[in-house]
This record gives structure tokens, sequence and C-alpha cells, in this order.
């Protein structure tokens, strides 16, 4: 299953994957992230900014794959996830526009957006390490309950709970688009190594159900019981619902230290 790792801080979350990233890309100058967007990455994107001023390291070949946009919202538009990936990690991490690729929600276009954008990270040789938040419905990427586990990138219909969770973003709540393009499950279960962050009382229910609960297209989040190299990084808050909590710390405390995560 899944390593469940609870710690007392999100920069302390932050830290720790962090840490894991940069190993990987001195492991792998051409490492390709997948990168969630919404607030639950931002300390994982604050930490590795940090590490790269502290600890200047070569990022010209690194290569990123957003999970989602809206859909209908310009690129430019301040909320568009193009937008939110240029101004969390595109310049805190030092890294040029045409090294992170964001689905492409042009209505125009959208026809086809989502198998290009599948071919674009085949091409790229696969996600070696997929960031990602979970929703309060359980949804991972846009990934609202009854997506296939086998999906791909395309477009969803946001369930009314998540954009009301995302209206804060916007001046109405009206504004939130009501459509999205989203990795698949399927996308992101290729993914080799999949790090869930989660924060918070909210998130508490949806972090049960995706960890211990029954493996179910009703929780989105329940996908990651199917892939062998799962991380999930919790607060207390987050982490409060696991009927399996001790023997989880009891775990990661003995780990060994060579490991990593
Ligand atoms: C967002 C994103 C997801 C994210 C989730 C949780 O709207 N589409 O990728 O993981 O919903 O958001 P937050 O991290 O802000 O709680």
């Amino acid at each position: 299953m899944a390593e469940i790792v609870v710690v007392e801080s999100k920069q302390a979350a932050g830290e720790l994957v962090a840490t894991e990233i940069r190993r990987l890309i001195e492991s792998k100058a051409d490492t390709v992230l997948g990168l969630a967007t919404g607030s639950t990455p931002l300390p994982v994107y604050a930490a590795l900014a940090a590490s790269f001023r502290a600890n200047p390291l070569d990022v010209s070949r690194v290569r990123g794959f957003a999970l989602d946009e809206y859909v209908g919202l310009p690129a430019e538009h301040p909320e568009s996830y193009r937008t939110v990936i240029t101004r969390d990690v595109i310049g805190p991490l030092g890294l040029t526009p045409n090294q992170i690729q964001v689905p492409n929600g042009d209505v125009a276009t959208l026809e086809h957006a989502g198998a290009k954008y599948e071919r674009a990270i085949e091409a790229a040789g696969g996600i070696d390490l997929q960031i990602l938040g979970i929703g309060r419905t359980g949804h991972l990427g846009f990934n609202e309950p009854g997506s296939s586990f086998a999906s791909c990138t395309r477009v969803k219909t946001l369930a009314p709970k998540s954009r009301a969770d995302n209206a804060r973003f916007f001046a109405l709540p009206e504004d939130v688009p009501r459509h999205c393009i989203t990795q698949g499950l399927g996308t992101i279960r290729r993914a080799r190594h999949l790090v869930l962050l989660a924060f918070g009382v909210e998130k508490a229910t949806a972090i049960a159900a995706a960890v211990e609960g029954p493996v179910t297209a009703s929780q989105p989040g329940s996908a990651i019981q199917l892939h062998a190299h799962v991380t999930v990084v919790l607060d207390e808050e987050a982490a409060a619902q696991l009927a399996g909590l001790d023997y989880y710390r009891y775990i990661w405390a003995n780990k060994p230290a060579w490991q990593g995560i």
C-alpha cells in the first residue's frame, strides 16, 4: 500500500518532497515532473525554490506537465492554471515556459487536446514523479467521482462542490468554469511515483477513503491503491480519520534512512 508520512507542518511536507525531487533531478537531469495546482503543493514548490537558491542545480533539462486546466479561460487569465504554473513553478524554480506543458483548455482545439497531451507525456518518456493534491470530492486532478481508473486526458464537468471550493479564486462564484481538461486516472497511474499531499481537517474524509476505503470510481483518490509506489504526506488533521494511523507511524519511524520516499 501507499507509504503514509505524517508531518508536523506544511513546511515540513514541502521540504520532504522537495528533497526527493532534488535527489531525482541530481540522478536524472531530464526528470519529468507532474505538477498539481491548488494551494496544497505550494510548500513543495517554495521548498524546492529555496533549495535551488541555497545550492544551485542545473534544471535546464527538467520537463513538467500540469495535471489540469480550466476550459474556456484565456491562458493569460489570472486563474488559468497556465498562469498559476508560471507564477508558482516556472518563475520560482528558474525554468523557461517551454519546459512545462499545461493541457490546452481552448474551446477551438479541445477535441484533440487530450490525445495531444497524452502523446507529449509519452514523448517525454513518461512522468517520473507526479505531485497530487486531493479535492473534498476525492478528486485527483479534476477526476471527479465516477471517473474511470483507465481514463486519459480529457474534458470533464466539475462537480458543484469543486466549483464552490475554487470560487475563492474568482470574483464571483459563477465565474468558475464548469468544464476542465484533466489528466485521467490512467494517466496519473502511469507516472512512476505518486506523491499525494493533503493538509487540514476538510481533507481527512477524502484521504481515509483514498488510502483505506474500497477501490471504487466513486472515490477517485482510491486509484492510488492500484499503484506500486505512492507516498502520502499529511498533516495531523488530514491524517485524523485513518484507522491504521499508529501502524503507519511505526512503519515510517522504522524506515531505513537510505530508502528515501
Ligand atoms: C484543485 C485542482 C486539483 C487539486 C485540488 C485540491 O482544484 N484541480 O489538482 O489537487 O483541487 O485543491 P487544493 O490543493 O487547493 O485544496
